[in-house]
């Protein structure tokens, strides 16, 4: 038995902020942003919007491309790091908004690779015949973490979602997936506050050591694609469609770079979408199925890399 991706869904909210609006409110520039980090807009959530809601309408989205209904769904493994609440779950949120009631439902918390690590999940639990019809999500709100006076970090973030459904197959789909975690790294990209006592104590803001980071990811994003690549004894000519995680376009370019991959094998949202966590890979897979880039029979290679610090890599035959 092996997993395939059957549909897939996006959501990004109206509100988009360009850089040059960004810049009334902090002390930047559109040159500054676009160069160092390729980010030309971000949408934001409006204030009455919640991350079930983006999901919801990624998801929707999703199925519709799947053919199915939302009762069809057995399971809702939804990645996110700004769920709607400390709990329920914004995956058990999101299986009311759809209306079922089948199987299992819950978050993955791993940032910016939490999509990667929700699909790994998905495969084992569908492979397993767990789960007939997997519904994978990553969802985001990150304006709400964001400082909005520290230039380091605000103009790197937007909001969104992007959805699959997961589903069994005669011919692998998923071919592999890769998931590490070292966190010895958990301080460099952190919101480091909690709800304790009935107030929330630390920051509740987004932190970074923005260099380290960009080290850290050119670094793993390499080696899980090598270590993919070799589990299914393929070489980097094989990738079709390079999909890594949207943080920066420098760190993307420098990862196609050392991958021999040319950049127009790449798939970039985030001069549009900015870095949208969890949410940017799957939102750049919908796009780039959607407008006929990636075909049946390629290979595509999915690479997640964020705090934990998480990374992983899944690889695809569609
Ligand atoms: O999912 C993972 C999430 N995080 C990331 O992907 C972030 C990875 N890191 C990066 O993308 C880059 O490190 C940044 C884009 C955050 C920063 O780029 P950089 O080329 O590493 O710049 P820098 O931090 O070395 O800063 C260079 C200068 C500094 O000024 P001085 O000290 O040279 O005078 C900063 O204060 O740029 C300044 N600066 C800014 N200037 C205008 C930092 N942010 C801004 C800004 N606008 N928004």
């Amino acid at each position: 038995m092996h997993s395939r991706i059957v549909g897939t869904g996006s959501y990004l909210p109206a509100q988009v902020m360009s850089n040059a609006e960004l810049a009334q409110r902090v002390d930047t520039s559109d040159e500054w942003i676009r160069t160092r980090t390729g980010i030309r807009q971000r949408h934001l959530a409006a204030p009455d919007e919640k991350t079930s809601d983006l999901a919801l309408a990624a998801a929707r989205e999703a199925l519709t491309a799947a053919g199915l209904a939302p009762a069809a769904v057995d399971m809702i493994v939804l990645a996110t790091t700004t769920p709607d609440m400390v709990f329920p779950s914004t995956a058990c949120i999101l299986q009311d908004k759809l209306g079922t009631r089948n199987g299992p439902a819950f978050d993955v918390q791993a940032v910016c690779s939490g999509f990667v690590y929700a699909l790994g999940l998905a495969d084992l639990m569908v492979k397993s015949g767990q789960a007939r019809n997997a519904l994978v999500v990553g969802a985001e709100i990150y304006s709400r973490i964001l400082d909005w006076n520290d230039r380091g970090t605000c103009v790197l973030f937007g909001d969104g979602a992007g959805a699959v459904v997961l589903a069994p197959a005669s011919e692998p789909g998923i071919l592999s997936t890769h998931l590490h975690a070292d966190g010895h790294y958990r301080d460099i990209l952190a919101v480091p506050g909690t709800v304790a006592h009935g107030e929330v104590s630390g920051t509740p803001l987004l932190t970074m050591e923005g260099n380290t980071v960009f080290k850290f990811a050119v670094k793993v994003l390499a080696e899980v694609a090598h270590e993919a690549l070799a589990a299914n004894g393929l070489t980097t000519a094989a990738i079709d469609w390079l999909i890594p995680h949207q943080a920066n376009i420098r760190i993307m370019d420098a990862t196609a770079k050392k991958l021999h991959v040319p950049l127009e094998r790449m798939v970039t949202t985030v001069d549009r979408h900015a870095n949208t966590s969890a949410a940017s890979i799957p939102l750049a897979l919908d796009l780039a199925v959607r407008d006929g880039r990636i075909r049946s029979g390629q290979h595509v290679m999915l690479l997640g890399v964020g705090g934990g610090f998480t990374w992983g890599s899944v690889l695809l035959r569609w």
